[in-house]
């Protein structure tokens, strides 16, 4: 990293200079030592009641590790590890608010008692020993549910078939042509579904839960009822974008009623299907100033999910376009995610202003102290747990800063 001269000693290309022309080269000097000094991924954020101390938020991570919904041991490992990583904010994996509403019979939910104290469990774990921001992303996973664990291929289960249901969509319209169809909601199976959302709010909130993301992407429900390819309804629900957009909007509205104004209300959205006739990024850009008006905290802007005909060019950033466009068009904090990996690449997509903040998922699974490392690159410094200080390394003399949870206060 550049240094400034000690007082006396000129710069190397100041020596020949006049005085004019050795000021003009040192502020160009001191301008350069600012970008690299004052690094934007590593800024603190406000949003509500929320405080941020960088940029980085770890992306929701199904564990398909539950008991009928309940959190387990995993999980307090699972998320105690990444409580470590100095990252800003920690995403509960998508979090079932009806049992048919998980993905598999793996996954967590926060439907009931039994559901919500399993979790309490884990999070008092997490919490004693770390003070980072937890989020919850609350979710249903439409005619995307019943299926296998992935690591036994994920194929879909039928209904009659242990560990299988029926699934419920906004259309009789199955994912692939061979599944099981899903069946179409009525208003009844709407607003069961819509207050289960702000129940599993309800529940969030008592477990000190500090922001919540409700999920509308990856082709799960909400998506399903945004995408005129698995929305054929022809109700106020179905047909143009208006009615489209109905359903998840007062998903939103029932959520962000239920949840302490104060807390962040956030939606994860797909900018595009990657499917001709498909929902796009200028669905996505109305989308998002409605959720902006009805007091939704942040857009995350992931992609695709919904049809398997999808064509997506995966590279190294591959969403933060989507991302980008969402952000020229509103004024609430937009996250961007997707491949990114590299410390150089991210503090770019913040410092450009493409995305306000990013979020990593399999790059943080494979390297927990992700977020170490690159506030080391790039100068900055991140919270560590005051057993872990000992690590520092000479030469990032600055690079921890001690923090804890309840235990070490
Ligand atoms: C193991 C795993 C589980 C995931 N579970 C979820 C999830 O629960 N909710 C969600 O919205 N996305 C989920 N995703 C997608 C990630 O949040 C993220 O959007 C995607 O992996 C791209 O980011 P990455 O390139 O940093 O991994 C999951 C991804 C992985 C690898």
């Amino acid at each position: 990293m550049p240094r400034t001269p000690s007082p006396g000693r000129a710069y190397p290309h100041q020596q020949h200079c006049r005085p004019r022309q050795a000021r003009a080269f040192l502020q160009t000097d001191l301008r350069r030592l600012d970008l690299v000094i004052s690094s934007k991924l590593f800024e603190p954020l406000a949003v509500g009641s929320l405080r941020l101390s960088n940029r980085i938020v770890i992306a929701p991570m199904c564990q398909y590790s539950a008991s009928e919904g309940r959190m387990t041991d995993w999980h307090l490992i699972h998320l105690g590890q990444l409580a470590m990583s100095g990252a800003a904010l920690l995403t509960i994996e998508a979090t079932a608010v009806l049992p048919a509403g998980r993905i598999s019979c793996g996954d967590v939910g926060l439907w009931d008692d039994a559901t919500e104290a399993a979790m309490d469990t884990v999070l008092q774990g997490v919490r004693r020993w770390s003070a980072m921001p937890i989020a919850i992303q609350l979710a249903h996973a439409g005619r995307k549910a019943s299926t296998d664990l992935p690591w036994h291929g994920g194929a879909q289960i039928l209904p009659d078939h242990a560990n299988g249901w029926q699934t419920v969509a906004p259309s009789a319209l199955p994912f692939k042509d061979s599944d099981h169809p899903p069946i179409a909601l009525d208003r009844t199976g709407m607003e069961q579904v819509r207050d289960a959302f702000a129940k599993a709010a309800r529940r969030s909130a008592r477990l000190g839960i500090d922001a919540i993301q409700i999920h509308a992407a990856h082709g799960y429900l909400l998506h399903q009822f945004l995408s005129p390819l698995s929305n054929q309804r022809d109700d106020e629900y179905g047909g143009a974008l208006e009615n489209r957009m109905r359903f998840p909007l007062e998903v939103f509205d029932a959520v962000r009623a239920a949840f302490p104004a104060k807390r962040p209300v956030s939606v994860r959205l797909s900018g595009t299907d990657w499917v001709p006739g498909g929902w796009d990024i200028e669905q996505t850009v109305i989308f998002s100033r409605a959720l902006e008006a009805r007091g939704c905290s942040t857009v995350h802007v992931s992609s695709g999910g919904l049809h398997p005909a999808q064509t997506i060019a995966v590279g190294p950033g591959y969403q933060v376009p989507l991302a980008r466009a969402v952000k020229q068009r509103i004024g609430i904090p937009v996250v961007a995610v997707g491949m990114i990996t590299d410390f150089d690449h991210a503090e770019a997509i913040v410092a450009t202003g493409d995305a306000d903040l990013i979020a990593i998922a399999r790059g943080i699974l494979y390297d927990p102290r992700w977020p170490w490392h690159a506030a080391a690159h790039l100068g900055a410094s991140v919270v560590a747990p005051p057993q872990y200080l000992r690590s520092q390394p000479r030469q990032f003399p600055s690079l921890l800063q001690r923090g804890g949870g309840t235990a070490l206060s």
